[in-house]
């Protein structure tokens, strides 16, 4: 088959950073290889995100730019399909229709493997296609084997939720909590390995809401499921993503005491410090609560830090909800965080609420918010210096003779190394830190997991990218 051109623009959280890499190989059996550009392209899916505000906006804008390639591939008697994919499609995908005709396909998160299908009908003339089912049989069974493209791989386990915080849409666009089974975890787990990953990011909208059927017929949580995939050969790092911290349970806790594999570092969402605003967002859990955790983590592995999400400016937070939430920024001492303005979505209970912040007030909170992240952060970078860790080599660095990896803690750690250690876990010493980044030296060790090929392309960014 003639070799056809795919370019997908991805939007939002990991779990559409995954899900775009799932689309791209349910079409290379039919002769799609991606491309970095839309220009040219025979088919075009913007996987999109709806957390936000300007969402579906963004979207149309993107939209209007593709319609002088779209144009320019018809007058060449060449044909662009157009799909638009994620959140936005599942909340949206009737308008969308609707108001952009340049829209062939419309397809929903859990309804992507059939997009071959949806692709055969419009080439057949069955007209335009919309499909936002939340199909009985998950598209997990449908998908082929996933590719490793460098020496780390997200890996997802668990989609949806069923928590409905009042701010946020992501129960209505991914809908009820599904986990998948254990085996077929583990058999994606090992694919990824053989070709060379060596840190899997297991995702989840609720990762730690992981109850998948296990071989032996029980449900198993994520920290038996960490057990096990820290055993298949080459895997050397596991992190997981999204976890709520109403589902750290005991045992994935004792995880991190046991397994050297999962990294400390853990992205544990709080949005706020206060309990009163807290309860109004329907969290289920009080700032009590969650530095129990924090505690009890920190116990099981004293190398533990932690990255947050913040929401400022949620309906009716006082001055002094405020400060409650900068205070247990100080004492938590996150590492990283990402940090958001409330955004009303329709439809969500919080967006109904009568004491809307005004935009000022939240911009003036969230400069505060992220300048005392910022310097933590920097501390952090600091502390690490003269510290041996061990560094994922994944990049070639700027110049000849230089490696990039990442640290436990996510930094980018900068070395000189021979190109044959890239796609290895190497034991380093920090010699410098700067406000972003590690630079460090190589060090005698045998903990390097050394992969036996060389990967010579440039790994995809771990676990970073969010709304
Ligand atoms: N399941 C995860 C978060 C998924 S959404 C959790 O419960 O922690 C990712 C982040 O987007 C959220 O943690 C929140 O900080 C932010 N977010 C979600 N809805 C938002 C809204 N309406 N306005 C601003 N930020 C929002
Ligand atoms: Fe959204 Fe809350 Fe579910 Fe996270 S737990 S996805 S914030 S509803
Ligand atoms: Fe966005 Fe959907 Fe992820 S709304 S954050 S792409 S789950």
């Amino acid at each position: 088959m003639a070799n056809r051109k795919l370019f997908i623009k991805s939007y939002g959280c990991q779990m559409n950073v995954y899900d775009a890499g799932r689309m791209a190989d349910v079409m290379a059996p039919l002769g799609y290889d991606l491309v970095s550009e839309a220009d040219g392209a025979d088919l075009v899916i913007l996987n999109t995100c709806h957390i936000r505000e300007k969402a579906a906006e963004k979207v149309f804008s993107d939209l209007g730019r593709l319609r002088p390639f779209k144009e320019a591939m018809a007058a060449e008697g060449r044909r662009m399909l157009v799909a638009v994919a994620g959140c936005v499609a599942q909340a949206e995908g009737a308008e969308l229709m609707a108001r952009a005709k340049i829209v062939d396909m419309v397809v929903g998160p859990q309804a992507y493997h059939r997009l071959p299908e949806m692709v055969a009908k419009v080439e057949r003339g069955a007209g335009r296609q919309l499909d936002t089912d939340f199909p009985i049989e998950p598209k997990f069974d449908f998908l082929p084997a996933p590719q490793a493209h460098g020496p780390s791989a997200f890996l997802s386990v668990q989609e949806g939720c069923d928590k409905f915080c009042t701010f946020c849409v992501v129960p209505y666009t991914r809908g009820a909590e599904y986990s998948r089974p254990v085996a077929d975890v583990l058999r994606e787990a090992a694919l990824l390995a053989e070709g060379g990953v060596r840190e899997i990011t297991l995702l989840g909208q609720n990762v730690n809401a992981y109850h998948g059927e296990g071989p032996d017929g029980r449900t198993w949580g994520l920290g038996r499921l960490a057990r096990v995939l820290a055993e298949i050969p080459g895997v050397a790092r596991l992190r997981y993503t999204t976890s709520h911290p109403r589902d750290v349970d005991d045992d994935l806790i004792a995880a991190h005491r046991e397994v050297a594999a999962l990294t400390p570092f853990i992205h544990l969402p709080v949005q706020s410090g206060s309990d009163r605003i807290l309860a109004a967002m329907n969290r289920g859990h009080d700032v009590d609560g969650y530095r129990r955790i924090i505690d009890r983590l920190r116990a099981a592995r004293d190398d533990m830090a932690f990255s947050s999400d913040f929401i400022v400016g949620f309906p009716g937070e006082s001055e002094r909800d405020f400060q409650a939430t900068l205070a247990l920024i100080d004492e938590v001492r996150f590492i990283q965080a990402y940090s958001f303005k409330y955004s009303p979505r329709p439809g969500t209970p919080a967006a109904a609420l009568a004491a809307q912040l005004p935009e000022a007030e939240k911009s003036a909170r969230l400069i505060a918010l992220q300048a005392r992240l910022v310097e933590i952060q920097q501390a952090f970078n600091q502390a690490c210096v003269g510290r041996p860790m061990d560094v994922l080599l994944d990049r070639p660095g700027r110049h000849a003779g230089q490696l990039v990896g990442r640290s436990p803690w996510m930094q980018p750690v900068h070395l000189e190394a021979p190109a044959t250690l890239l796609g290895t876990l190497a034991p380093v010493v920090v010699e410098t830190a700067t406000s972003n980044s590690l630079a460090a030296r190589l060090v005698e060790g045998n903990s390097s997991m050394s992969s036996d090929r060389v990967l010579a392309e440039e790994a995809p960014p771990p676990a970073r990218i969010r709304a």
